[in-house]
């Protein structure tokens, strides 16, 4: 059997995560620049039905079957090997290389389940196909975040800017001009699970202010939609802040986070958010080349761990 080699982008969500979760749209970019890789490869004398699997940015280097069953590498093999009527485990190793950090809200838990998916399966003479990877990736999310919205190992799967709405088919969109986007970590780490059961916790205690806020993220996701296909800058960094705005009401945001987004903000940024979970993790900032350098100095004099660039290019025509 042949080593391969297959990888996976990061994520960024753009506008309504939080209320994707409950049934509202929300529009998600991939992060190509940030990745994932897994190489398998056949463990020439291993232990026969042997897989052994590192991921030092899990701290994992161990056979597979020492895995908790719950853990959420362990279901997406299993998940594969099921997919594809393999009973018995292959003899072979299983390495994840990933530059995305964890608990960050860039969808880091998604993008290994993905690659792994891609290298075993590719491995096994049978590459998924995407509607096969994306819905097996889902199974995995759902052990990381016990009620995830599918936005991330969508987006992931695809990679391709999305417009996600739970349950329906998926809506790709094209930007009609060149985005330039930063980001920056806060450097607190924050499991989206906590982040989401909170808000869960938060309706439950207020439904009525909660859902109304929940209700307006998923229009100003429609909003930023046009925008971005429009290409109409100004109109998508202000839903950038009107969504920041109503995540700050359901305290999704945390004080590292508003510094570095009204610093973005002051440095000319069109627009400035939180992306992904929150109450810690990364913040996203819409800027042009002319003021790329700007915001991306006071995010760093703010306080910010780590400031990264991503562009999407325009797409004039598409089907
Ligand atoms: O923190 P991340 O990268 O896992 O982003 C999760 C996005 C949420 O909307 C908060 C949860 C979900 O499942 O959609």
């Amino acid at each position: 059997m042949p080593v391969i080699s297959s990888s996976a982008c990061a994520k960024l969500i753009l506008l309504g995560e939080h209320a994707v979760v409950y049934g509202e749209p929300a529009l998600a970019i991939p992060f190509s620049g940030l990745r994932v890789r897994c190489v398998v490869e056949p463990w020439i004398n291993g232990p026969a039905g042997t897989m052994h699997i590192r991921a030092r940015e899990l701290q994992l280097n161990q056979p597979l079957q020492a895995l908790p069953e719950d853990n959420f590498l362990r279901k997406a093999v299993e998940l594969v090997l099921a997919e594809l009527g393999v009973f018995q485990t292959p003899t072979c190793k299983l390495a994840i290389y990933s530059d995305i950090p964890i608990s960050a809200g860039l969808g880091a838990s998604a993008a290994i389940a993905v690659a792994t998916m891609r290298a075993l399966s590719a491995f096994l003479g049978h590459p998924l196909e995407k509607e096969t990877l994306n819905r097996l990736a889902f199974e995995t999310e759902k052990l990381m975040h016990g009620n995830p919205s599918g936005i991330d190992n969508t987006v992931i799967v695809y990679e391709q800017p999305i417009l996600f709405r739970k349950g329906e088919p998926i809506e790709f969109v094209y930007p009609s001009i060149n985005l330039h986007f930063l980001i920056a970590d806060s450097g607190i780490k924050k499991a989206t699970a906590e982040s989401v059961a909170y808000l869960a916790q938060q309706r439950e205690r207020d439904p009525q202010s909660v859902e109304a806020a929940i209700a307006e993220i998923g229009k100003i996701s429609l909003l930023g939609k046009k925008a971005f296909e429009q290409g109409d800058l100004i109109a998508l960094g202000e839903a950038m802040d009107a969504d920041q705005a109503l995540l700050a009401q359901l305290d999704l945001s945390c004080e590292a986070l508003d510094e570095l987004i009204i610093a973005a903000r002051q440095a000319g940024a069109l627009g400035a958010k939180l992306t992904g979970g929150g109450k810690g993790g990364n913040m996203l900032a819409l800027v042009t080349p002319e003021t790329q350098e700007a915001v991306r100095k006071a995010l760093l004099s703010a306080g910010a761990v780590r400031v990264y660039q991503t562009d999407l290019k325009e797409v004039q025509d598409h089907d």
